[in-house]
């Protein structure tokens, strides 16, 4: 294996303080951009609410602030769209944890949304967050052109084509079936890596990066993506309901696709640092403009939760 770069090598004794401090920042401006409980329809403000402060990591709106600050010092005009990645991720969880979906009662360390607000209204909170996102992205201040290019990235990342939809019909019609490796990776890029990389994009594009650029922040995305739904599926093998928030043991008992299932934990592990040394690759051409990038990225595959 390659040695690490300098720009890694100080991102390993970085502080990790700026993780926390954008999640602060992030944590604010979703509180400001959700209508507030007491609007009507009351109820669904509140299902919102609910689930998106019920203490999520916020991976996927920290990827778009830092790969936004690659190109400008504080990116400006960023946070919206990092919040509509928020948005969108914490829809995609309702739907998921639904009974017709995975059926779940745990997520983020709280019943699930449909549990405390009845599956109808599970439903129409992920509907609002799908679209309160999109209505925060159409009003970033950004360039028209800038705009259009990030909504169009992250509607085909949320989308049926390659994206977060499609990949949840196929991790549905895979389970209890025979896995097969490559439909074990259509699922993972679909379902996770797809908005995870759209992060990534946008924050880039919203930062105000060429599109040589775009193009490099897109395969750390999608790797970093993979590597982060891989480490999923092992931390549900090997942590408990208490530690992860959400049910242990669930992919197991739904005969779901996943890397454990297929390859053990061994291997599973192995593939993760694959997908990570090629996103740290990917960010080589930056140098020490990506640190926090090359961080979080370490952050993302070393986590238990
Ligand atoms: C969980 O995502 C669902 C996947 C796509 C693997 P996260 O692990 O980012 O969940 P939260 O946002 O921290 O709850
Ligand atoms: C979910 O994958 C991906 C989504 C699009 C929500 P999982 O079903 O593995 O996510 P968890 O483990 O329930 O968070
Ligand atoms: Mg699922
Ligand atoms: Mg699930
Ligand atoms: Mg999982």
């Amino acid at each position: 294996m390659t040695q690490p770069s300098p720009a890694r090598q100080s991102a390993a004794v970085a502080s990790s303080d700026f993780i926390e401090a954008d999640r602060a920042e992030v944590d604010s401006a979703l509180y400001t951009l959700l209508p507030p409980e007491s609007e009507p329809p009351s109820v669904i403000h509140r299902a919102m609410r609910y689930s998106v402060f019920a203490g999520g990591k916020r991976i996927r709106p920290i990827l778009c602030i830092e790969s936004a600050r690659i190109f400008s010092r504080p990116p400006r005009g960023v946070l919206p769209v990092a919040c509509a990645l928020e948005f969108i991720h914490t829809y995609s969880l309702i739907h998921d944890d639904l009974p017709a979906l995975d059926n779940d009662d745990l997520r983020r360390g709280r019943p699930t949304n449909h549990k405390v607000f009845g599956e109808a209204m599970a439903i129409l909170a992920g509907d609002a967050l799908l679209t309160r996102a999109f209505e925060v992205l159409a009003s970033a201040e950004l360039s028209a052109e800038r705009r259009a290019a990030l909504v169009r990235e992250v509607a085909t990342a949320a989308g049926t084509v390659g994206g977060m939809v499609g990949g949840q019909v196929a991790d549905l019609e895979a389970g209890g079936k025979p896995i097969d490796a490559s439909m074990l990776e259509y699922i993972h890029r679909s379902k996770t890596a797809a908005l995870i990389r759209a992060s990534v994009v946008s924050g880039a594009i919203a930062g105000g990066a060429q599109s040589e650029d775009v193009e490099r922040l897109r395969r750390f995305g999608e790797n970093i993506g993979l590597a982060f739904q891989v480490v999923d599926d092992i931390l549900d093998v090997e942590e408990s309901s208490a530690t992860l928030g959400k049910t242990a043991g669930k992919d197991a008992s739904q005969q779901k696709a996943t890397y454990p299932a297929l390859y053990g934990l061994d291997k599973s592990r192995e593939t993760a640092r694959s997908f990570l040394e090629r996103a740290h690759e990917a960010l080589a051409p930056f140098a020490a403009r990506a640190q926090r990038l090359h961080a979080f990225a370490d952050y993302l595959v070393a986590r238990r939760t």
